[in-house]
């Protein structure tokens, strides 16, 4: 009776129905790894898709609801190798919301059998080789939110079913396929689009001027089709739009002045078209744009005066046009953000503007490449050039080249070829550098460095005994020469320090300030500004209100002058930072090497302020301090070390020089108000030689570089510093960052590091070793949200450590390079991130 009881209860607790639901899911996930060819990668993930020993829930890559065990909701194996084809059974997963099954090698057509998984939200088949049409059923996904299916073979033309029912379609990507056809206009008919990409495929015929309609647009590539006829007006009704790309295509008419609407526009790219006409003004009200590419087109007419009002701008491309008119003197003096500028091929005249020649002013701090190749302009030279590459090759230039190009400390790259340049070509500073200018196509040079082959420059000769008379002259001037600067030495020596009171320099490209503006910065460096001081000095909060610095709140480095290393460890930083920017480095506002009130010698470097703090006030939160509530969660952490990645990618590779930074540990983050982290105090950093791998025997007299517990191991034993060895602390703060603990923690001193510390806890104890914050979170996590996501959370936090742990190698070159490491923790976080 009891027994027969326990039966009935076991039935009711389990319903048939249920049972044959999840037993056909077992059969569809194992019939989809049927149609996989197991010799592949793949087939080595998928040998814990055995049912005999293991729930199909438990399976690599294969998720469950929390509302129904048995039913598979996720299929996520992106980037798993898989190749074979997809079978048409995951069809029967009707409770599957999301399918990824991104960045394989899988071929075949996409089963229309996907059609009918009503409750899928998201569709990624990206970076396959699936081929045939993009199956009509797919529209049938009622519920679908995101749909990628970008770089296949897909062929034929976009289905209008997509368009038809599907009511929550925000994200659709169908990029780099061969798809062809028409862009259907009904895909105005989706009304929760934000992003729409089609570029990279054979689209032909005219824009639909329905999209229009599309208002939740933010995001819209339509780049390298065949497209023509023209750009729809009715794009200015498009105001939620951050990034408009139409380039590569063959677009023909004018630029609708509509476009003038799209406040958001953050992006506009309509570059290789046909377009005609004149720049319509309206594009001066962008004032978000930051991008502005037009170039490659048949536009003509004068630049509008507007679009040298559009602050944001960073980059203009308006090369390869019909383009006419002057360029006002004072054009990008007005565009704080400017990076390049592209007007070559274009038949501007008149003169070279003037404000590229003022290397000191705020404004131009970026601005760094022009190229105005190809047009008509002409006059003369500039005496100074605060740019980085200048090309100015076949205009009409003429006169002198200044002397004093050579000094300018930027410059690398002039190009003054074809113009009717005359005189002596300097031979100093870029003049030294065959590879650093270009001068042919002038006729009328001479000089020079040797390697020009240029006739010399003296005056005709005179035929007869030239070297008797030449003699006196030489001699003429030496003498004059001598006693000109004997004049001068005297004249210098005796106003010497005294009367010259608080001198001021500067860095090229930044604002001058003095010893005297920073005591009023400081409020006379007063102690209640003090932010923290080290060996080489203190710094400062300090508040500038003159409109001569672009930021307020600064903070201000005072080196300890009487500190024989601060001097180089100031010159060291000055050197690295001179000619770098990037996102996730502390910006240098300016520097000042002053005489103080008592006549001593003053240095400071004045930084942009970081309102958030260290890493390290965050990791290790004073208590006693309101401050010391607030932590950082998973995601922020993760956040942090990937800007910090960032940082030093840029600086180990795509700085102007490579350098290795030496003293990367928490307290040199920085957080700024939005918590993005900034890597500062370069005081240590070193520019490593070109070419010389990126490995460098350090100078003996800067001994050992970094700080105890971060410093690689054979920066102690060899004085080797190169990148690796950033790679190594890195490591450190990444570990220290996920288990809040120092390296140098009193636990560590007795011969288990961090490091082994984490590796043996990384197979099964992993939440007994992280932050207590974090894993309160993740605690918190597992009782209120669904299972996915908790697991989701650890294997995040075991990716990081074991990132951590690879970078932190023994041996330098096994550690991770940085590239490697920013794409991996883009990858983590993002898995993060996905539902
Ligand atoms: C992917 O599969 C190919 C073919 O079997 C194999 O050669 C390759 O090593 C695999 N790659 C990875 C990363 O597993
Ligand atoms: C599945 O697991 C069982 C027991 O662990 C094993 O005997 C069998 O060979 C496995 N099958 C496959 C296909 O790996
Ligand atoms: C889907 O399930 C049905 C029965 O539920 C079955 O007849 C069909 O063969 C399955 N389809 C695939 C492709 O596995
Ligand atoms: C789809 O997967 C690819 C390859 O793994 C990935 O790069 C892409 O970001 C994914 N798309 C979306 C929308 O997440
Ligand atoms: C935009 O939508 C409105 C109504 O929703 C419709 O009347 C109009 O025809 C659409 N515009 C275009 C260009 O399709
Ligand atoms: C959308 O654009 C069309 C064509 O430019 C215009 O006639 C219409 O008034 C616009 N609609 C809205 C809501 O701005
Ligand atoms: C460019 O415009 C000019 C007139 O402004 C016209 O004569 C020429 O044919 C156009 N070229 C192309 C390629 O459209
Ligand atoms: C540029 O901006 C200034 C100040 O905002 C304004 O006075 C001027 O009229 C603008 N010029 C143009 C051509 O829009
Ligand atoms: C420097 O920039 C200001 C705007 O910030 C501008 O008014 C001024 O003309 C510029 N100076 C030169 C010489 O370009
Ligand atoms: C550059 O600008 C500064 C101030 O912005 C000014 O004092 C200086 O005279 C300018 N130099 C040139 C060459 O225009
Ligand atoms: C300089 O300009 C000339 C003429 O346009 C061009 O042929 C040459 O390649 C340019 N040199 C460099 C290095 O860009
Ligand atoms: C080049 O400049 C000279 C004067 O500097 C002028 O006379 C000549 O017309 C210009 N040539 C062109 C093609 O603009």
């Amino acid at each position: 009776m009891a027994a027969s009881l326990a039966l009935l209860l076991l039935l009711l607790l389990c319903p048939a129905s249920s049972d044959a639901a999840a037993a056909a899911d077992e059969l569809s996930l194992l019939s989809f790894k049927s149609f996989l060819l197991p010799s592949d990668g793949g087939g080595l993930l998928l040998a814990s898709w055995n049912a005999s020993s293991r729930h199909y829930c438990t399976w690599q890559g294969v998720a469950c609801g929390r509302r129904h065990p048995d039913r598979v909701v996720e299929l996520r194996l992106r980037s798993s190798n898989l190749s074979g084809t997809i079978s048409p059974s995951l069809g029967n997963l009707s409770f599957l919301s999301k399918l990824d099954l991104g960045g394989n090698h899988l071929s075949g057509k996409i089963p229309p059998e996907l059609g009918r998984l009503s409750r899928l939200r998201w569709l990624n088949l990206s970076g396959n080789s699936l081929q045939g049409s993009i199956p009509a059923a797919i529209g049938a996904c009622a519920h679908l939110t995101g749909m990628d299916l970008t770089n296949n073979q897909l062929r034929g033309t976009i289905p209008l079913q997509i368009c038809a029912a599907m009511e929550n379609l925000a994200y659709l990507y169908l990029d780099g396929n061969g798809l062809s056809g028409q862009i259907p206009g009904s895909l105005a008919e989706l009304p929760s689009i934000q992003d729409l990409s089609l570029k990279n495929n054979r689209l032909s015929g005219h824009i639909p001027s329905s999209l229009g309609n599309l208002t939740g647009l933010s995001y819209l590539d339509i780049s390298n089709n065949k497209l023509s006829g023209p750009i729809p007006s009715s794009f200015g009704n498009l105001t939620s739009l951050s990034e408009l790309d139409l380039s590569d295509n063959m677009l023909s008419g004018s630029i609708p002045s509509s476009l003038g609407k799209l406040a958001s526009l953050s992006g506009l790219d309509l570059s290789d078209n046909t377009l005609s006409g004149a720049i319509p003004s309206s594009l001066g009200q962008l004032s978000s744009l930051s991008f502005l590419g037009i170039d490659s087109n048949n536009l003509s007419g004068v630049i509008p005066d507007a679009v040298w009002n559009m602050s944001s701008l960073t980059v203009i491309g308006v090369q390869y046009n019909m383009l006419s008119g002057m360029i006002p003197a004072n054009a990008f003096s007005t565009l704080p953000h400017l990076q390049r500028v592209y007007m070559d091929h274009n038949l501007f005249h008149g003169h070279i503007p003037a404000s590229i020649a003022n290397a000191s002013n705020i404004s131009m701090l970026t601005f760094v490449y022009l190229s105005i190749g190809a047009n008509r302009i002409s006059e003369s030279l500039p005496k100074d050039i605060g740019l980085d590459t200048l090309d100015l090759s076949s205009n009409n230039l003429s006169g002198q080249i200044p002397k004093s190009l050579g000094d300018m400390p930027i410059l690398h790259s002039l190009n003054l070829s074809f113009n009717n340049f005359a005189g002596e070509v300097p031979t100093n500073g870029a003049f030294a550098n065959a590879s650093e200018f270009y001068i042919e196509g002038n006729a009328n040079l001479c000089g020079g460095m040797p390697e020009l082959r240029l006739p010399p420059c003296f005056l005709k000769p005179p035929k007869r005994k030239h070297q008797i008379m030449l003699l006196p002259i030489v001699i003429s001037l030496v003498s004059m020469l001598a006693i000109f600067s004997l004049l001068f030495v005297l004249h210098t020596w005796h106003t010497g320090r005294k009367t010259e009171g608080p001198t001021r320099t500067q860095m090229q490209g930044h604002p001058m300030i003095t010893y005297l503006d920073l005591v009023k910065a400081t409020d006379g460096f007063s102690p209640t500004n003090l932010l923290g001081s080290g060996s080489f000095g203190s710094v400062y909060k300090g508040k500038f209100d003159s409109n001569n610095v672009d930021t307020d709140l600064v903070a201000v480095k005072v080196l300890k002058l009487e500190t024989p290393k601060a001097l180089r460890t100031f010159i060291a930083e000055c050197e690295v930072l001179r000619n770098m920017r990037h996102r996730n480095l502390v910006k240098i506002v300016t520097i000042c090497s002053s005489i103080d009130n008592r006549g001593n010698d003053f240095k400071a470097i004045v930084y942009d302020f970081m309102a958030n703090g260290s890493l390290e006030d965050w990791l290790y939160p004073d208590t006693n301090d309101e401050s010391g509530k607030r932590h950082l969660n998973l995601y922020q952490r993760v956040t942090i070390l990937l800007d910090v990645a960032c940082a030093l990618d840029y600086i180990h590779c795509h700085g102007p020089a490579p350098a290795a930074h030496c003293d990367v540990k928490p307290s040199n983050v920085l957080l700024d108000a939005d918590m993005v982290a900034h890597v500062g105090d370069f005081g240590l950093a070193k520019i490593l030689v070109e070419g010389s791998s990126s490995m460098q025997q350090s100078t003996s007299s800067m001994g050992f570089r970094g700080t105890i517990g971060y410093a690689p191991p054979e920066y102690g034993a060899g004085n080797m510093v190169s990148t690796h060895g950033d790679v190594y602390s890195y490591g450190i703060l990444v570990l220290e960052t996920v288990t809040g603990n120092r390296p140098t923690d009193n636990r560590f001193r007795q011969g288990l590091s961090l490091r082994e510390y984490v590796e043996r806890a990384l197979s099964d104890k992993v939440m007994d070793i992280v932050d207590r914050q974090l894993s309160l979170d993740v605690q918190n996590e597992h009782e209120t949200l669904d299972d996915s996501s908790h697991k989701r959370k650890i294997d995040c936090l075991v990716s990081v450590l074991r990132l951590g742990l690879s970078c932190s190698h023994e041996l330098p070159l096994s550690r991770m390079r940085t590239t490697d490491i920013v794409n991996e923790l883009h990858a983590i976080r993002e898995s993060l991130l996905s539902e």
